[in-house]
């Protein structure tokens, strides 16, 4: 990635795409290029050949992608100009990827327009193909004398997966680098091709008043969270080989943590950055079966409903996968990085599919403040400040802190600061693989991962990966689809003593009755005072007799409310609240209620219940009203 402001264009050179017939070419390659001219990045020296088994010509290949980047262009209007002129530098050949004759054909190709545009011999090859056929490429085009094809650079993207797991990364490795030198490939992730993934670098190394901050003094965990609300979408047989493991941690996730937890490079030169990376994820302590017993979760989406009410399939009945599946679809895991800076502070992470919401965050919470003072002012209790990083689709950072609400009493609040890129910048209208094709053309190989990096990431997520193929858990599928996720992933952080900081939008409390229409204040400080908790199925959430701390906000799911004999007197669903009579009259639980399906709730505890109830009357009316209603209806019933 380079520092640089100087906008020039790619290097002049012909682009060969192997797979170019394929889904990536189309929806995400081509459009990307076609931006990349619209923003004059490419060489007026650049031609690309794209080659796959179809039959097509230069024609036929020229009219599919002019009916396709108008589909996936992120950008309006479209530019007929920029395009008219682009699509003339598109060609084609069909080659089968064992067929030496075609690679000689492609040869010819690649030398005659290499002299037409003037190229200087430089070409990229694009391998836009499952990695089971990298090998048989690289040979073939170096049995065709591509590699010692005149003056010029040549340099290979890889798409991912890069492995199936250590061995066979190693071995991809061993096989790419008979043909090419490290320095010639260029392995993709995606993720950094996000502004938001490569802003973590800007923002920790050119702000000082963090860094300082940036370490086991300061800092008490940090949390990653990649959530996404769709399930595998026609990929099941893909998926069923990966799991979420292989999918999203193993890379994505562990780049954004090689990110934020590598000491400062000693420049933005390629190596410099990835030899800090390489060092962070060495660093990572790799776990063994009691750990993994321990500290890892792994979760299977089961059938449920959108918020829509519609329903959706469990992973087990999606096409191509099997009805009694292990592969994990959703997976947590606390990490430990064994180095000076972050000994002690545990890195938690969890993605998975089919989950109530799409997003993903990073927040690094800082150690408390000592309460010495506001303890003896009688004040609240200080919470942790929170540093939160919204990397998709919100994008933006956010630091929670405390602030005195006003008044004559001293009394604290959580408040929040927010940048947005949104509001500071001219939205992005990029892919994500505009940027790294651009800084393949100019040789920078920052964004791309190295041989130690892949193996590196494999080597954490192998012992895992051997310990969940050895058998599926009984309980799989373990939360229904469109939910929290399981309940493990919650025990795994309060067992610690901590929470995952869900990230909650307006419209997600708006749609509980007793908050809609509220002011928007009132709002953001409901969203930074709930917490969020899962319950499964049968398992008591409150029980009669005992001490009420907790109120309760159903964002999904089914409870049943049983009286003292144990008959169920009522029932609550998504929207209802319970647990508020116990805090209002400072009496034990007069009823227990328990999970029908698996329910995930909001908690406002009882130091934020009692604040919001002492700042909002018109809260704390309505819900004495409604306990009120409820108790004189049903006195020796539960709330509602
Ligand atoms: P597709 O199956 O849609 O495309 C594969 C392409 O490779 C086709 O053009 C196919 O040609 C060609 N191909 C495969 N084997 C041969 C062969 N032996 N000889 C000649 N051509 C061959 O896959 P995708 O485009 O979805 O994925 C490609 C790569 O990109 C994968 O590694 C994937 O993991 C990665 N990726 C894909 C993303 C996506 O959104 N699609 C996102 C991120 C990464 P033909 O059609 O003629 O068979
Ligand atoms: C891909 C995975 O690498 O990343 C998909 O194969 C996943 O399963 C996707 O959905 C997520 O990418 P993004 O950019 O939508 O977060």
């Amino acid at each position: 990635m380079s520092a640089s402001a100087a906008i020039t264009p790619g290097d002049p050179c012909v682009l060969v795409i192997f797979g170019a017939s394929g889904d990536l070419t189309r929806r995400l390659l081509l459009p990307a290029l076609y931006h990349l001219a619209c923003d004059g990045l490419l060489s007026d020296r650049f031609a690309i050949v794209g080659c796959a088994m179809d039959e097509w010509t230069t024609d036929e290949f020229r009219q599919r992608m002019t009916v396709q980047v108008r589909q996936f262009t992120t950008r309006a209007p479209f530019d007929e100009a920029t395009w008219s002129t682009f699509v003339q530098r598109l060609h084609y050949t069909p080659a089968r990827f064992d067929d030496a004759d075609a690679f000689v054909r492609l040869r010819t190709i690649v030398t005659g327009l290499d002299a037409e545009i003037g190229a200087g011999g430089n070409v990229l090859f694009y391998m836009a193909t499952p990695p089971s056929v990298f090998g048989l490429v690289s040979r073939s085009l170096h049995h065709a004398g591509f590699d010692v094809l005149g003056p010029g650079w040549k340099r290979v993207i890889v798409e991912k997966p890069f492995g199936h797991d250590l061995a066979s990364a190693v071995e991809l490795n061993r096989e790419m680098l008979t043909y090419w030198r490290e320095d010639q490939i260029y392995r993709i992730d995606h993720y950094l091709g996000k502004e938001t993934v490569q802003n973590l670098m800007a923002f920790r190394f050119s702000n000082g008043m963090f860094e300082p901050l940036w370490n086991r003094n300061f800092i008490d965990h940090i949390q990653f969270t990649v959530s996404e609300s769709v399930g595998v979408e026609g990929r099941g047989g893909y998926y069923e080989t990966s799991g979420v493991m292989r999918d999203m941690i193993q890379n994505h996730m562990f780049q954004m943590l090689a990110y934020l937890c590598m000491e400062p490079p000693v420049s933005f030169a390629a190596d410099a950055v990835r030899n800090e990376k390489a060092k962070l994820l060495d660093a990572v302590r790799i776990m063994g079966p009691l750990e993994i017993a321990r500290d890892a979760v792994r979760g299977q989406y089961g059938p449920g409903r959108g918020p829509d009410g519609a329903p959706l399939a469990g992973y087990r009945q999606e096409a191509n996968v099997s009805a009694t599946s292990g592969t994990e679809t959703f997976a947590a895991l606390k990490l430990h990085i064994d180095n000076w800076r972050w000994e002690g502070v545990p890195v938690y992470l969890r993605s998975g599919k089919r989950l109530w919401k799409r997003g993903t965050e990073i927040v690094v919470q800082f150690k408390r403040a000592p309460d010495v003072l506001f303890r003896a002012s009688g004040a609240d209790q200080i919470d942790n400040n929170r540093l939160i990083f919204h990397m998709q689709p919100d994008q933006g950072i956010e630091l929670r802190f405390h602030a005195k609400v006003p008044g004559t009493l001293l009394r604290l609040q959580n408040v929040n600061m927010r940048f947005s890129y949104g509001d500071a910048f001219q939205a992005s209208r990029a892919i994500g693989y505009e940027v790294l094709v651009y800084n393949c053309m100019i040789g920078d190989a920052t964004l791309f991962s190295r041989t130690d990096l892949v193996e590196g990431a494999w080597r954490i997520a192998q012992p895992l990966l051997d310990a969940w193929s050895k058998s599926t858990p009984a309980d799989f599928p373990n939360y229904e689809a469109a939910s929290w996720g399981p309940k493990h992933a919650f025990d795994l952080l309060e067992r610690d003593g901590r929470r995952w900081v869900e990230i909650i939008n307006r419209d997600v409390l708006e749609r509980v009755p007793l908050f809609a229409g509220a002011d928007p204040l009132f709002l953001n400080e409901l969203l930074l005072i709930l917490e969020p908790d899962v319950f499964e199925p049968g398992e008591y959430i409150v029980r009669e007799g005992e001490e009420a701390s907790v109120m309760y906000f159903i964002a999904r799911g089914e409870v049943a409310v049983e009286s003292h004999a144990g008959t169920v007197v009522g029932t609550l669903s998504g929207g209802d609240y319970f647990g508020e009579v116990g805090l209002l009259h400072a009496q034990p639980r007069n009823a227990s209620v328990r999970a029908i399906t698996q329910t995930d709730v909001f908690l406002m505890k009882r130091r934020a219940f009692a604040k919001v109830v002492g700042q909002r009357p018109e809260f704390a009316e309505s819900i004495e009203r409604i306990a009120n209603e409820r108790y004189s209806i049903a006195p020796t019933t539960a709330p509602k």
